[in-house]
């Protein structure tokens, strides 16, 4: 294996050990995390693998196989969100958290190896977020947090130290996904259920954009804010939980305008998941397909989170032979999009929708196979 600092765990006699955290796709539910609502990721086979080994001194020592730098921090110290510090403010960040709930760590190596396209809408930093508080909270031997909890102590740390004010979605898929399930989740609660998939004779393919999502946050941060506004004026005259369980008729009434689209979507999304569900569990994938294509064109109409290289890709997916469905996933202004393709016809799919894609956009669009994987773990030390 040629990763240098792995093998320099080896040579010095170190011992390590290993954890893997998955990325997650989401099959339907689409901006209602942060809105109370239902929704349905699952956790895939693509994600982060994590190699860490005790160091003599008590410092933190980061790298990672996909980025260049090594960032080294001092555990018992605040530590703040650095520009400079790029993809490893997520695990700093992870750190911080720890020593703010008084849990002292020692020193550590902590080498990063990624094969999930990072920032393209597959959950890239929630997997490398339950990843470093998974295994730090492994090493040092307390075991009194679910996943469920470490789920919400990521969020807790994208939103207040990253800065991105996240659902609960990606982090409780990626900690506690299983193989061939996804899990219906209801993010007001944290109520769950896992739900076996079976397309059939259809597969499930990733589509990535390749756009860079350069304002992502911000325009993420905004639509959030929007839904806070629209609840708040709904609830002048009611008492709704959040913005999903407000009836559509109620928010057409009380809302004009962007709020009132933010909120017809929300609420109408929320319905659509039921719907999915209930058609994956009794089998009926023409429902289900009807779902994911009223997702998109929700997101894309009222929700306005798709934009020309989305649709692009949603519109040469929808009219490729052997697509029964498609739609953006994620936060959207790029990322991903999912389809569901007749299996044999995969290939000629593949390359039609990429001509397709790049005569819309000059963008070269890339593919991604999985399967539905389980969440966060410890695994056996391969070298
Ligand atoms: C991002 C966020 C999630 C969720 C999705 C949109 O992935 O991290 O919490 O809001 O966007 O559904």
């Amino acid at each position: 294996m040629s990763y240098s600092l792995v093998k320099g765990f080896e040579e010095k006699g170190l011992p390590f050990n290993t954890y893997f955290c998955p990325g997650r796709i989401n099959l339907i539910g689409e901006h209602i995390d942060y809105n109370g609502g239902f929704v349905l990721p699952a956790a895939i086979s693509l994600g982060t693998t994590l190699y860490i080994s005790k160091r003599a001194d008590s410092l933190i020592n980061i790298q990672s196989q996909n980025f260049d730098g090594a960032f080294t921090i001092n555990p018992a110290e605040e530590q703040t969100y650095t520009p400079g510090n790029t993809w490893a403010n997520y695990v700093i960040g992870c750190v911080d958290f720890l020593r703010q709930k008084g849990i002292q760590l020692g020193g550590y190596n902590l080498l990063f190896d990624s094969n999930l396209p990072i920032g393209t809408g597959l959950s890239s930093s929630a997997s490398v977020e339950v990843l470093t508080l998974f295994a730090l909270l492994s090493e040092v031997g307390i075991s009194t947090f679910t996943k469920e909890e470490i789920a919400v102590f990521a969020q807790q740390v994208e939103n207040n130290f990253v800065g991105m004010n996240c659902g609960i979605m990606d982090q409780f898929a990626v900690a506690m996904g299983k193989a061939g399930h996804a899990i219906k989740l209801n993010c007001e609660t944290l109520e769950y259920e896992y739900i076996p998939v079976d397309f059939g004779n259809y597969t499930l393919v990733i589509m990535s954009t390749n756009k860079p999502r350069s304002l992502i946050h911000s325009a993420y941060n905004q639509r959030k804010a929007e839904c806070e506004e629209a609840l708040a004026i709904i609830n002048k005259e009611h008492n709704y939980a959040n913005l999903c369980a407000v009836p559509l008729h109620v928010a057409q009434a009380e809302l004009s305008g962007i709020l009132k689209q933010r909120a017809a979507h929300c609420i109408t999304e929320q319905n659509r998941v039921l719907m999915a569900c209930n058609a994956m569990q009794t089998n009926n994938l023409s429902i289900f397909a009807l779902q994911l294509m009223g997702s998109h064109q929700s997101l894309r109409t009222d929700y306005e989170v798709t934009g020309i290289e989305l649709d692009s890709l949603y519109n040469a997916a929808m009219q490729t032979d052997g697509c029964l469905a498609a739609r953006m996933m994620g936060g959207g202004f790029g990322g991903c999009a999912i389809a569901l393709v007749d299996a044999p016809k995969m290939e000629l799919f593949k390359t039609t929708v990429a001509a397709k894609y790049n005569a819309a956009t000059g963008l070269q669009a890339s593919f991604y196979d999985c399967q539905l994987s389980n969440g966060v773990g410890k695994l056996a030390n391969q070298i």
